[in-house]
């Protein structure tokens, strides 16, 4: 049995900007029911959803300032999750990163270098918990110096750090280094130097242990200089240590029992799948069909999600008999332009911006398919939980999604593996392809029939991942 510290910057259900949270909740449950003592530890931010009062376990100081711990379980689980609690850095309202126009916050460095210093601290046992972590399990920039400051400290637990999205490196200048204080020994360019700036990213990349992305795909990609943003060199050299272990899919996302959606149903009651689809066209103001073609998409509306792809293949997309389901919310330029192919298109378009759960499982469960036309991708996890849904996934050929969707080709239908709709090029045209392909498809319902029960056979449960992580850890004892 492993003491663990899981070091996040978001936690599924307690907040949640993207796919980190879902992983850094359903990771830690699956190590848990593998036997492992898990801590997920997260600042307190004001904007926390909590169901109960957590319990102050710790009070320290970190630099100038006064630190609580608060612990709490995770909703639906034994997963214990300490609270780094500093309201100087953490009590405003809304999102961890940036403002309500979509600025980042100016103390983003001092705020995450202060969560750093304080998940060390719990590390290293020097608030009298009597827990020292056996491994440390930082994940993306916020927690880049965790695996920098531990490699000085004497008798520190070994680190992993995992890369969910090399596009967000925490790159900050000179100045703010010396603003987080940080020991001139880091700053070298062989550390946390990049360029003149200060890289939190570089931190987990140069200083920790093992280094994991979320796909095996992906671990290859930014080794390239296209997806690399300059780190591709220090990458290749610490190839040895990278590995890509894919993501699985919560219980949560299961239509078997989604309390969230209209009417559960499984592989052998696919037929029950259209009662979601007309309470989705209900709920949306859209013409109730059985029978229409529907197109979902749930999304932070950036361009790593190829939302500029989707935007050009609109006039053509929308003269065809289908309906588009979107949910999301990010870039306003993107929000704009889709507000406008909405207005103009009521009974062939349904935009919701902002964050919605329950729509998010409702539209997994109704519609036909599910666009992820992604520039890059490291894991990306609607497209797994569109194939447990039996909604096709039609992606493009990148990261996670390589990695986890089978085109449909006619050897592939054959031999009943294949489970989406995958193209190449980063282009409308070749997306418009794939999505006419689909289209097709869908007017033989045997073989579409077939497809949906290949993809909701495919298992991307987290006890195979979770296991991949253990031996990891246990291979840096
Ligand atoms: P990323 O982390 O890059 O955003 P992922 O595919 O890994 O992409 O994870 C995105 C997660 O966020 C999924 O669980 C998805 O359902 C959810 N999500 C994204 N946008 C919204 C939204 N507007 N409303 C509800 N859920 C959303
Ligand atoms: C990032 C990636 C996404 C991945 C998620 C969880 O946000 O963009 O592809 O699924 O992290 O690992």
């Amino acid at each position: 049995m492993k003491k663990i510290l899981f070091v996040t910057s978001e936690v599924h259900p307690l907040i949640k900007t993207g796919g980190l949270a879902d992983v850094s909740s359903s990771l830690p449950k699956a190590l848990v029911s593998l036997g492992q003592e898990v801590r997920v530890i997260v600042p307190n931010y004001r904007a926390l959803k909590l169901e109960q009062m957590p319990n102050i376990i710790a009070l320290f100081r970190v630099g100038h300032h006064t630190v609580q711990l608060l612990e709490m379980t995770l909703p639906n689980s034994d997963v214990v999750v300490w609270l780094v609690d500093c309201p100087e850095y953490f009590g405003m309202e809304g999102n961890p990163y940036v403002d309500s126009d979509g600025n980042s916050y100016p103390n983003n460095p001092e705020r995450f270098a202060l969560f750093c210093r304080a998940a060390i601290e719990v590390a290293m046992d020097r608030i009298n918990l009597n827990w020292k972590a056996d491994i440390v399990h930082c994940n993306d920039w916020q927690t880049g110096l965790v695996p920098a400051l531990l490699s000085m400290e004497y008798r520190c637990p070994p680190t992993v750090f995992t890369i969910h999205n090399l596009a967000y490196q925490g790159l900050f200048n000179g100045l703010t280094a010396a603003m987080v204080q940080l020991p001139s020994q880091l700053l070298s360019p062989d550390g946390l130097e990049f360029h003149g700036m200060i890289s939190f990213i570089k931190g987990g990349i140069v200083y920790a242990d093992k280094i994991t992305t979320v796909s095996p795909t992906y671990a290859q990609d930014i080794q390239t200089p296209e997806l690399g943003y300059g780190l591709e060199g220090l990458l290749v050299y610490r190839d040895e240590d990278l590995t890509g272990i894919i993501n699985g899919v919560d219980d949560d996302w299961n239509p078997e029992n989604d309390q969230l959606i209209t009417k559960n149903y499984n592989a052998s009651s696919l037929d029950d799948k259209v009662a979601n689809k007309t309470a989705l066209q209900a709920r949306l103001h859209l013409p109730v069909d059985e029978k229409v073609f529907v197109l979902g998409l749930i999304s932070r509306l950036v361009e790593q999600k190829g939302i500029d792809m989707l935007l050009d293949c609109l006039p053509e997309l929308l003269t065809l008999p289908i309906q588009i389901v979107l949910l999301g919310s990010g870039d306003k330029d993107f929000e704009q332009q889709l507000q406008q192919f909405a207005a103009a298109y009521p009974h062939k378009m349904a935009l919701t911006l902002g964050y919605n759960e329950t729509l998010a499982h409702l539209i997994e469960a109704g519609a036909d398919v599910f666009l992820m036309p992604s520039r890059f991708e490291p894991c990306g996890l609607n497209q797994m939980y569109s194939q447990s849904y039996g909604t096709l996934p039609i992606v493009r050929n990148t990261g996670g999604l390589a990695d986890t969707v089978v085109d449909t080709l006619p050897e592939t239908i054959e031999d009943c593996t294949a489970t989406g709709f995958v193209f190449n090029d980063a282009h409308a045209g070749t997306f418009l392809e794939a999505i006419k392909r689909a289209t097709l498809l869908y007017s033989f319902p045997d073989v579409w029939r077939q497809l949906q029960i290949n993809a909701m056979r495919r298992d991307f449960s987290w006890q195979n991942s979770a296991a991949q992580y253990l031996a990891l850890y246990e291979s840096i004892e």
